[in-house]
């Protein structure tokens, strides 16, 4: 089957070829392409160049295992937060996937969100975090949720001084810092922890790397729908999204939610940092990797299942009614980019 779709886009080069070399030439040359091709030894799969995403990144294996260890207790710590109850993994729950499976996160005091939890899982592979992008790198993103009034409600000196009282903490950052405890070295020690949560060989990473026995016919089929369709004109790269910023209600006005509430405020993503009105409901194309364990979907966690995020996909991004048959095998492939890590689905 490879070798029949090499000889393919082979026979295609010698044809265009064909109005300037004559057509002698040109069997000659397709004869001998052939043959090459017949006496080459079977190898790695070559088309990788021409697809839309590319495989996860193994995990990264050069990093101090110390630092890494106290970047992950740092992600565990409640005294991040003002009144020490929340931290990092009440939203980012390592076991199910990086994210809390609500619609909106809850944060300190209960208090309400108004968007939907990313995974950290593959995090460090972004270019720019969280919804609307406002983030520049991921140790900024850690300010982020630490001063949010909604999720940790804290500050960088108060967080210093209660890290500061425990000896242990002094102890472990002494160790590994030349200085004392600081923001930079903390989202330092979370950032190099993050690092490590990488997701890497899915069965469509398999299937991509040139395993063709890694997903079956279905799933296969679903990752030519994704493709024919047009969903890979966003959901693309290693993370199959995350690269680029997209107006959800391209084809279709977004419906979110002023139906049923109308004192309901719209998120308009990344017009809330540009000001700038064509930025209106732009938002992050999310990236799909491990998207099986993510539910609920969109920034406003609305949409419950991923039938139903396909379907709303080819209605709002495509202006296309996918049937449910086209659904089922999508959904195939999405559920073949969940990758692999010690502590993702444990
Ligand atoms: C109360 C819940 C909550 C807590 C606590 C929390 N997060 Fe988040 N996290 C979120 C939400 C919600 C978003 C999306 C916010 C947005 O886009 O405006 C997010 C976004 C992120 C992102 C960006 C992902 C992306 O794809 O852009 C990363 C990385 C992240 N959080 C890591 C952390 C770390 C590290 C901590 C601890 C310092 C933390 N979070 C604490 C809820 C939380
Ligand atoms: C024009 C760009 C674009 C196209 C084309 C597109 N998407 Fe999306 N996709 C987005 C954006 C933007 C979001 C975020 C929507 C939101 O949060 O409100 C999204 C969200 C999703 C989600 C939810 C992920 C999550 O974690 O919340 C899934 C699943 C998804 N898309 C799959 C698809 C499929 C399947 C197709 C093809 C049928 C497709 N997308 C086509 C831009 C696109």
């Amino acid at each position: 089957m490879l070798r029949m779709l090499r000889m393919l886009r082979m026979f295609r080069l010698a044809v265009n070829s064909y109005n300037s070399i004559s057509s002698t030439f040109c069997l000659a040359l397709i004869l001998f392409l052939f043959a090459i091709n017949v006496s080459a030894s079977p190898e790695v799969f070559s088309h990788l160049d021409n697809e839309p995403i590319i495989p996860i990144p193994p995990i990264p294996s050069d990093i101090d295992p110390e630092l890494v260890q106290l970047g992950k207790k740092l992600f565990r710590e409640p005294r991040l937060s003002a009144n020490n109850t929340i931290a990092c993994i009440n939203c980012h729950v390592l076991s199910i996937g990086g994210v809390d499976g609500t619609a909106v996160s809850i944060g300190i005091n209960g208090k309400k969100g108004k968007r939907n939890a990313p995974s950290v899982f593959n995090s460090s592979l972004h270019s720019k975090w969280f919804w609307d992008g406002s983030a520049k790198s991921l140790e900024e993103q850690i300010g982020g949720p630490i001063h949010n009034p909604v999720e940790m409600g804290s500050d960088w000196p108060e967080v210093i001084k209660k890290l500061s009282n425990d000896p242990e903490y002094v102890k472990d950052f002494l160790k590994l810092y030349d200085s004392a405890i600081t923001k930079d070295n903390i989202t330092h020690a979370i950032s190099t922890f993050e690092r490590t949560l990488l997701t890497p060989d899915s069965p469509f990473d398999r299937y991509l790397k040139g395993d063709i026995t890694a997903i079956d016919k279905d799933t296969a089929d679903g990752y030519r729908l994704f493709k024919s369709y047009g969903c890979a004109s966003c959901h693309q790269g290693a993370l199959v999204g995350g690269n680029m910023f997209e107006k959800i209600g391209i084809a279709k006005p977004f419906d979110w939610g002023s139906q049923n509430d109308k004192n309901l405020i719209p998120d308009y993503g990344r017009f809330h940092i540009s000001g700038e009105d064509e930025h209106k409901f732009e938002f992050k194309v999310p990236s799909l990797r491990n998207v099986e364990l993510t539910a609920p979907y969109f920034h406003n966690g609305t949409v419950k299942t991923l039938e139903e995020a396909v379907k709303l996909m080819g209605e709002y991004q495509l202006g296309r009614h996918i049937p449910d048959k086209d659904v089922v095998k999508i959904v195939l492939f999405l559920r073949a980019l969940t990758g692999q890590h010690p502590e993702l689905n444990q």
